[in-house]
């Protein structure tokens, strides 16, 4: 049987189960849980792999598939990592977990801390969080502590706090420092492989803290290594304008600019993000504000998905690496779409356009549509 073969039956025998398994249990043979695992989940994983039929052709890239990771419980991504993050620190004891976040990681803790039963401490830059991630964390319950400074000053608090035993209560840190983390997230590569019946030949995805871009990259070689794969691809990051680069790190001051998530100055997986860029033979680029904005009113408006700015990162360095030339119109690529563009309506405003007004009756209506 071919190895795409075996992928496939795989996804088959897990759709016709008849129940939907956990993520922690779908991967158990790949994830670091034991029988004394708390059996925590909220529906992550299974998120779909959507093919951007007109963007793609537009591009030049008539095989670009979305994985949209905004379908998630909690809108993000993080969902996938934070579910292990939390049931491990429950399982060592922890009665707080706590994060420094620009929203979705806060969100995603908030709801899993809630789930599990334990409090839940967020940090957050002072007046940077997009309204809808801001509601959640509150809705779950969580304390917020909001902080002047950006991400990068917010992380070194909440890492400071958990290094210090001697501190207050002791509390577990489920930034994407925290190995867990990272483990859980890996599954998104393993769910595109079965879905594709292989790797792709690219994977492009916004670069933040740049613990996604590491952990896909981990998954590709893990799958790779029990060889269910044959191949890996190579890894395209996407940072926004004023992050890059992202080797030297700096101070990003402009509170007002859009796709904060990864608009980090240091990114704490830096190095291995960097690693994955050269093993993989990828690369690593800045996009502008002006791509972002393009990428994510295209997405909306041509493949039916909103997702938040950052989000859009990982289409908008496709479009522009495509552009160079760069691309293959025969190569496989995936783009991942990080969250859910429904927290955040202040960018969302750029996509409004007048609504229509008319009297409550059909040729009102028609005639306001100019029918
Ligand atoms: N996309 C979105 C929507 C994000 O929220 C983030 C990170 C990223 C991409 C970048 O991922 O950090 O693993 O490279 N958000 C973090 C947070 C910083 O606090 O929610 P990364």
């Amino acid at each position: 049987m071919r190895m795409s073969q075996v992928l496939r039956q795989l996804q088959a025998e897990q759709s016709s189960s008849g129940r939907r398994p956990s993520l922690m249990e779908r991967y158990a043979d790949f994830l670091p849980v034991t029988d004394d695992t708390p059996k925590l989940g909220l529906g992550e994983g299974f998120t779909p792999l959507v093919h951007a039929r007109t963007l793609g052709r537009a591009m030049g890239c008539p095989l670009l598939y979305l994985k949209v990771e905004g379908q998630s419980p909690t809108g993000s991504f993080k969902d996938r990592g934070m579910v292990l993050a939390v049931a491990k620190a429950v399982e060592a004891g922890a009665k707080a977990v706590m994060c420094a976040s620009t929203g979705n990681t806060s969100a995603s803790a908030a709801a899993y801390g809630a789930a599990a039963g334990i409090e839940v401490v967020v940090v957050l830059p002072r007046g940077r969080i997009a309204a809808g991630k801001m509601l959640q964390a509150h809705a779950a319950g969580a304390r917020i502590v909001a902080v002047e400074g950006g991400f990068d000053d917010a992380l070194q608090v909440v890492r400071e706090i958990a290094d210090d035993p001697e501190g207050g209560p002791a509390v577990t840190l489920v930034n994407s420092v925290n190995p867990y983390r990272l483990e859980g997230q890996k599954t998104a590569a393993f769910e595109v492989c079965e879905d594709l019946g292989g790797a792709p030949d690219y994977l492009s995805i916004p670069v933040g803290n740049a613990g996604n871009i590491t952990a896909y990259w981990r998954g590709f070689g893990e799958y790779r290594a029990a060889g269910l794969v044959e191949t890996a691809p190579r890894m395209l990051g996407f940072q926004a304008a004023g992050a890059a680069p992202l080797v030297l790190g700096h101070q990003v001051d402009d509170p007002q600019t859009i796709a904060t998530a990864i608009r980090i100055g240091r990114p704490a997986s830096g190095d291995m993000a960097l690693a994955a860029r050269d093993e993989s033979g990828g690369l690593i680029e800045a996009v502008s504000d002006e791509e972002i904005l393009d990428a994510y009113q295209d997405l909306a408006r041509h493949e039916g998905i909103f997702c938040e700015p950052a989000s859009a990162a990982s289409v908008a360095g496709i479009r522009k690496v495509a552009a160079a030339g760069l691309i293959d119109p025969d190569a496989t690529i995936v783009a991942v779409i990080t969250g859910t563009g429904l927290k955040d309506p202040d960018t969302g405003a750029t996509l409004v356009r007048p609504t229509l007004e008319a009297e409550p009756t059909a040729a009102a209506v028609r005639a306001s549509l100019g029918w």
